[in-house]
């Protein structure tokens, strides 16, 4: 394809170190995993990281997690506030685990949640904000902390889109009580599926690392608080405490996660470096709104995002059309709006006032691929092609 949504990021490295792990013949959890876990933890300046499985397995362990805490545990029937968009797999385990979710529409700018919807959205069931930086560009993560102290919520930050960007100078994923990551191939480093959980709380760390596996007590620190070790080893190898789940990576993943994430800083480099093409290029184009980072914002830029201005009446499938027609690669951002999807109607849920932009997004809206390379003709092409194709008059208002 010219122009394809998403490219392997692996050089000879990574190879190289699946050799090593098959050669070693410890396939399962190991070393390279905790190796990779030490690595991120002090990439990032958090005191915990623990590897899984998949961005939707953090999400999974980070929620259930939140569920056995000694103090302040959430509970069946909380409120938590969520965007309208986000991938399917940030609202699953909130709607598993009986959290009525609270939709917050999403500024058109950014695709990030409204803020300034956030006391509207509050109740005195509220227990959690769920926070999306949305394909590399920073929520206004700052704005959502001192909103969660002041009531006492927990902050979940699913930042699976967003590793690398910053607010401030301070990392996205690292805002939230827990955040999270996914390094799925596509992603800004790949592990060919893999996930990552950050925390500084060694309690919720702690059963994070059991939930992780089976709900055992094996993973965990022996002196720690979530449980009390009793002098039998034979009955302590198979202990069970929690209500777990098999979400571990293969020692595969986290040797390739070690050699990714060497790269990590020059790979954004690269993408950023892309996204100042792209910007020059469609930015001041009334036919295009693409996403704008807010000030003390520095995206990560997984991808571009386009949204055929809804004031012109532009064609949609004209655009599409042209941009197959090109060989060019696109889809819809993120999983556009949530509420649009059938696996809805499972969920206990409302919104918050009108959702107006995320439905624009929605329907007006697709994104094509960043990649850690120089892709600088396929955005040049890109942007031909939607030059082109993207003929519209300002819709007229008809007035009665
Ligand atoms: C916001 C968000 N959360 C969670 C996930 C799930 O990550 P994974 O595909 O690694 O399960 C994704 C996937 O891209 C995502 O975009």
């Amino acid at each position: 394809m010219f122009y394809d949504l998403a490219s392997s990021s692996w050089g000879e490295e990574e190879t190289r170190a699946i050799q090593r792990v098959i050669d070693s013949g410890q396939l399962t959890i190991g070393s390279h995993v905790r190796q990779f876990e030490e690595d991120f933890a002090r990439t990032f300046g958090v005191r915990h990281a623990l590897m899984v499985s998949s961005g939707s397995a953090a999400n999974l362990v980070g929620v259930a997690a939140l569920f056995y805490k000694k103090d302040r545990p959430l509970q069946r029937g909380d409120e938590v506030i969520v965007p309208s968009i986000s991938w399917a797999t940030t609202y699953y385990p909130l709607q598993q685990y009986g959290l009525r979710l609270r939709f917050l529409d999403v500024e058109l700018e950014s695709l990030n949640m409204d803020v300034s919807q956030l006391e509207r959205a509050l109740t005195p069931r509220t227990r959690m904000v769920v926070a999306v930086s949305i394909l590399g560009n920073p929520a206004a993560m700052d704005r959502i902390r001192a909103f969660c102290d002041s009531h006492g919520l927990y902050l979940f930050e699913d930042n699976c889109e967003s590793m690398g960007s910053t607010l401030n100078g301070k990392l996205c994923g690292t805002f939230g009580d827990i955040g999270t990551f996914s390094t799925f191939f596509s992603h800004h480093i790949s592990t060919m599926e893999g996930g990552v959980l950050v925390t500084d709380d060694s309690e919720l760390f702690h059963l994070a690392r059991s939930i992780r596996a089976h709900g055992w007590t094996r993973d965990v620190p022996q002196d720690s608080a979530i449980f009390d070790k009793r002098p039998d080893d034979f009955f302590e190898a198979y202990r069970f405490i929690l209500p777990g789940y098999n979400a571990r990576p293969l020692e595969l993943a986290g040797a390739v996660g070690i050699e990714q994430l060497k790269k990590l800083d020059s790979m954004l480099e690269v993408r950023r470096c892309n996204a100042a093409l792209f910007q020059s290029l469609f930015a001041g184009d009334e036919r295009f709104i693409i996403q704008q980072e807010r000030p003390g914002a520095r995206s990560s830029w997984f991808s571009f995002t386009v949204i055929l201005n809804p004031a012109l009446d532009i064609d949609r499938r004209e655009v599409m059309r042209a941009m197959k027609d090109a060989d060019i690669g696109y889809r819809i951002i993120t999983g556009g709006c949530f509420l649009r999807h059938d696996v809805i109607k499972y969920f206990d849920y409302d919104t918050v006032g009108e959702i107006v932009n995320a439905n624009v997004a929605h329907d007006r809206g697709f994104f094509v691929g960043n990649h850690p390379r120089d892709i600088a003709p396929q955005v040049e092409r890109f942007h031909q092609v939607l030059d082109r194709a993207a003929v519209g008059r300002r819709r007229s208002v008809v007035s009665v």
